[in-house]
């Protein structure tokens, strides 16, 4: 660098044309920052320049001065320009990064729907809490009392074996996966007071493999009605009622002898109703019966004062016939597509 106490044109220029081409070279905010202390701030050239100007004889003083003066006014608007500059580019930047392209193909997400099941268990719910009912619930993982003895199943009676059950361990823990909702009357008669009128809807659990017509978790409804003078009449009247508001006025329900440890009488439910296609005709629905006196004392209720009657359905069959469903895989798969096909998006 040129003796810079010389104040002339040639070392102000020369000051000049050093910071001009660092500000030029400069292409941060940064940059521009320490380009000002090396080239413009205290002890610069340019500064040293004008400090100089004190010293110089009285006549050469206002020369010099316009020189130097003009020199950093120069200086400054290149500066301000510059950082003008960098400023701009930088905001460009950010503006070109941050870019949305609005014409893009975007991911849509698709509305969920409710299950089908949980639909019509909610609607066999509401049927019955329309008729003053009562929602039930008990426990998936049952006591064996509960889920058989309780329902008057011998230990070694054959009925035991037509339910494929699920064992918890250890086994002195006589701990089951519910194989029906049958155990909630029990529990119910238990917590509750007469008149009892319950609706016990949940999951039940068979050794079943899944293929078109099983799964070994599938969905139950159990009712249990208790009162003074309860006969098979009131069961009939009572599953009439809720068959016409399920499948439509026309709906019928026939009653066929059967037996379960937990009725006597006990009957199988057939339905029969129309649909668009003409109906699927009679359909075995469910079982029932009235509550046999042995389970009233499971229950804790005298049987010579109270009687009682029971009905259990399977909310997946139901499900199946009402809505011509074919294959139980469509109903564990949970596709939203197969909600969404029976009108049930939310
Ligand atoms: N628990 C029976 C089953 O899972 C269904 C059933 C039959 C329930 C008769 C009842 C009844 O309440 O009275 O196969």
């Amino acid at each position: 660098m040129s003796d810079v106490t010389a104040v002339n044109p040639e070392t102000v220029s020369a000051a000049v044309e050093e910071a001009l081409a660092a500000i030029d070279a400069a292409n941060t905010i940064a940059d521009l920052k320490s380009v000002r202390s090396r080239h413009l701030g205290d002890g610069s050239p340019i500064v040293q320049l004008n400090q100089a100007i004190g010293s110089l004889p009285k006549e050469s003083k206002a020369e010099a001065g316009k020189l130097v003066g003009q020199a950093r006014g120069r200086l400054n608007k290149a500066y301000a320009e510059r950082e003008a500059a960098i400023a701009d580019a930088e905001k460009e930047a950010t503006l070109l990064a941050e870019t949305v392209d609005v014409t893009e193909a975007s991911f849509a997400w698709r509305p969920g729907a409710r299950h089908p099941l949980s639909l019509l268990q909610d609607q066999v719910c509401d049927i019955f809490v329309g008729m003053g009912w009562e929602i039930a619930e008990g426990p998936e993982v049952e006591n064996e009392w509960f889920n058989f003895d309780a329902l008057n199943f011998d230990a070694d009676h054959p009925a035991r074996a037509m339910q494929d059950t699920f064992f918890v361990d250890p086994p002195s823990d006589h701990l089951v996966l519910r194989t029906h909702t049958s155990p909630v009357q029990v529990r119910s008669m238990l917590e509750r007071d007469v008149p009892i009128y319950v609706l016990c809807p949940g999951r039940v659990y068979r050794t079943d493999e899944l293929d078109s017509t099983h799964t070994p978790v599938f969905h139950q409804f159990e009712g249990l009605a208790v009162d003074e003078g309860l006969t098979m009449a009131d069961l009939k009247g009572t599953l009439e009622h809720f068959a016409r508001i399920m499948f439509g006025d026309e709906a019928r329900i026939r009653l066929r002898p059967a037996f379960f440890p937990f009725t006597e009488p006990s009957a199988e439910l057939d339905v029969w109703f129309a649909d668009k296609k003409g109906g699927p005709g009679w359909i075995e629905w469910g079982g029932c019966g009235v509550v046999n006196p042995n389970v009233l004392r499971s229950g804790g209720i005298d049987p010579e004062k109270y009687s009682g009657f029971a009905f259990g359905m399977g909310v997946d069959r139901t499900l199946m016939f009402r809505n011509g469903v074919t294959d139980m895989h469509d109903i564990v798969e949970g596709d939203v597509r197969f909600s969404q096909q029976l009108g049930v998006s939310l």
